[in-house]
């Protein structure tokens, strides 16, 4: 019987037939490959039949189709509308304004409904067809950029905080991170010879030795954090970078380790997880860290049950002392203890221009949901015709213009009035603290709007906090289309998440920052009950709130939040 065998743990190998088929699929999928290529050609249909699908995520692709209109089709006998959402791998979020304008045309080609930049820093193009899918990928090599591991079970987009132009340390990290990204990503000759047509080679053996035939049981995901900015949402990262400093100086990173999102409603062993601090590294020795830890859960990872496969599972299976020993002994060494640390004061993008310690400018740009389409995608083009400086996605689904010379910077302003998107230069508004996942039509897994619905929320939300006198007080407000939290709701002070359509559970509580978890506070409810439970709370908030405190914070500490005052309005979060 065939055994998992991966470069350091044949220790720990397990008969591939008794765990989860994804495993088994990758196992025989000759380094993902699978039958990707054949399916491609067949023009019979516009989806890639078989198990392909799941291999293709590992090349940055999913297979959907459009929900609006399958009623429709499957009443005239047609197939789905089956289409290829294509992401893009951009280590901490940093283009060049040549690349942006590549991707305009990319996207103008290939792709329905423009760009959208993702809460991990990068570009999803949806709508792609399958005739097209090579071009598309061949188009983006040609600016430079790939969509490797940005998804399927790998290391993801490694994400990097705070604007990476801002100061000499910022560069250092956001350097670093790439550097992770380089490290970390699939090494498989597959991504070549599929999309870009290359020629094969000769050795086929041990092809990716950092992963091994069975590559991750989950998704990995690794994040840098620059304090006081925790825009990256450092705490659910399965291993996230906190930036320590002497001085002006990095000296390294404290640790995280088991963060995720991700949970079930239908599970009560599933659950989203903060990550939690373990250690310090030095700051070269990050990448490496990186790596080794990712091996550890590759190694140790839950591959029979995928629900309790992340890391979060893992580290809670088996405890952070088992953690930190093979950590060490893998790595020759133990961990540091972690460092003080400058603490994180908020998660959002900052408003207004900034200026870097080379003297350069940078101003960040609101783009609702990410989303960058038609008269949108127009105007940035046009402003993009006259400047000089680079670009940078947040995590916070914003446009970042960076490095732009002093004496650029009123014309630039000029420009961004005169075509209309001065506005758009981030005000500290609500708007600027609140992120949605794209949920329908595209996501397969969605059972309730968000993109779509968020801007009608927000106007109702808005218009209940300006009832209280609330109207200057930014909250976290994050919406999913289901629970398993691609906008990382369960960090927002003030969470939806999809469970019918129209119907969503409520979570209230987390940190201003980032680094405490909501809580569920109620189930089933449709938009009318959120606003009914959300009017008194803002009125408390307004009569009693201590100077600064932020909305979830007055919620834990008024108790508003404990058990008995929430049960009420939780039918069951399993039901
Ligand atoms: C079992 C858990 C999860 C599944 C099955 C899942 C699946 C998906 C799918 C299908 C999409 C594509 C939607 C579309 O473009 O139409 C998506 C988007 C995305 N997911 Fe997840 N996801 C999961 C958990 C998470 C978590 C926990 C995070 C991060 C905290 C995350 C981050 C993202 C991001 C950044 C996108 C890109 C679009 C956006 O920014 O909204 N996902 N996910
Ligand atoms: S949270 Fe759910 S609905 Fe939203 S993109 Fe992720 S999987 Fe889809």
């Amino acid at each position: 019987m065939k055994t998992l065998q991966t470069d350091r743990s044949s220790d720990l190998s397990q008969p591939v037939a008794t765990l989860h088929s994804n495993e088994q699929l990758k196992h025989g999928s000759n380094y993902l490959r699978g039958t990707i290529a054949i399916g491609l050609k067949n023009s019979l249909t516009g989806a890639v039949p078989g198990d392909d699908p799941l291999l293709m995520k590992f090349h940055g692709i999913y297979q959907q189709d459009n929900r609006d209109t399958r009623f429709e089709r499957a009443q005239r006998k047609l197939e789905p509308a089956f289409q290829f959402m294509v992401r893009l791998r951009i280590p901490g979020g940093i283009l060049t304004k040549t690349q942006w304008q590549g991707l305009d045309k990319i996207a103008a080609e290939f792709s329905e409904r423009g760009l959208r930049i993702t809460t991990r820093q990068t570009i999803q193009l949806h709508g792609i067809r399958k005739r097209q899918l090579q071009s598309c990928m061949r188009a983006i090599r040609e600016i430079g950029l790939d969509t490797i591991a940005a998804c399927g079970d790998d290391s993801r987009g490694v994400v990097c905080g705070a604007n990476p132009a801002l100061s000499e340390v910022h560069r250092k990290v956001a350097a670093l991170a790439k550097e992770t990204s380089q490290r970390l990503i699939p090494k498989t000759r597959a991504y070549p010879e599929i999309w870009y047509g290359e020629d094969a080679g000769n050795s086929r053996e041990n092809e990716d030795p950092a992963y091994g035939p069975l590559y991750l049981p989950r998704k990995f995901k690794v994040g840098y954090a620059i304090p006081p900015n925790n825009d990256i949402d450092v705490y659910g990262q399965d291993l996230g970078l906190i930036a320590v400093l002497k001085g002006r100086e990095l000296v390294g990173f404290n640790v995280c380790v088991g963060g995720g999102m991700g949970q079930l409603d239908t599970r009560e062993d599933s659950y989203p997880r903060l990550a939690e601090e373990v250690g310090f590294v030095e700051a070269d020795e990050a990448p490496m860290l990186a790596e080794i830890v990712m091996g550890i859960q590759r190694d140790f990872g839950d591959r029979k049950d995928r629900h309790r496969a992340r890391f979060k599972y893992t580290l809670d299976r088996l405890g952070n002392a088992w953690f930190l020993q093979t950590l060490a002994e893998r790595w020759g060494k133990p961990l540091e203890p972690a460092r003080a640390t400058a603490r994180f004061t908020h998660n959002n993008d900052m408003p207004g221009w900034q200026r870097g310690d080379n003297g350069l400018w940078h101003g960040t740009l609101y783009i609702e949901s990410g989303r960058i389409q038609g008269a949108l995608q127009d105007q940035l083009m046009g402003f993009l015709q006259h400047y000089s400086g680079d670009i940078r996605l947040t995590p916070n689904q914003n446009l970042q213009l960076t490095n732009i010379e002093p004496y650029h910077l009123e014309q630039v302003q000029w420009r961004l009035d005169d075509l209309s998107l001065g506005d758009r230069l981030l005000p500290d508004s609500q708007a600027a603290h609140t992120l949605s996942c794209v949920a329908l039509p595209t996501c397969g897994l969605a059972m309730a709007e968000a993109e779509r619905y968020l801007p009608r929320f927000l106007g109702l939300f808005n218009r209940l906090k300006a009832i209280h006198g609330l109207q200057e007080q930014p909250m976290t407000l994050r919406i999913t289309g289901c629970p398993n939290g691609c906008a990382r709701p369960y960090l927002a002070e003030i969470a939806l998440t999809g469970r019918a359509p129209g119907l969503y559970n409520l979570y209230l509580g987390g940190s201003y920052h980032g680094d405490r978890l909501n809580r569920p506070y109620a189930s089933n409810v449709n938009e009318e009950r959120i606003l009914e439970l959300l009017d008194p709370l803002f009125e408390q908030y307004a009569n009693e709130r201590r100077p600064g405190e932020k909305f979830g914070d007055f919620l834990v500490n008024a108790h508003l939040l404990d058990k008995t005052s929430a049960e009420q309005n939780i039918i069951s979060f399993s039901q």
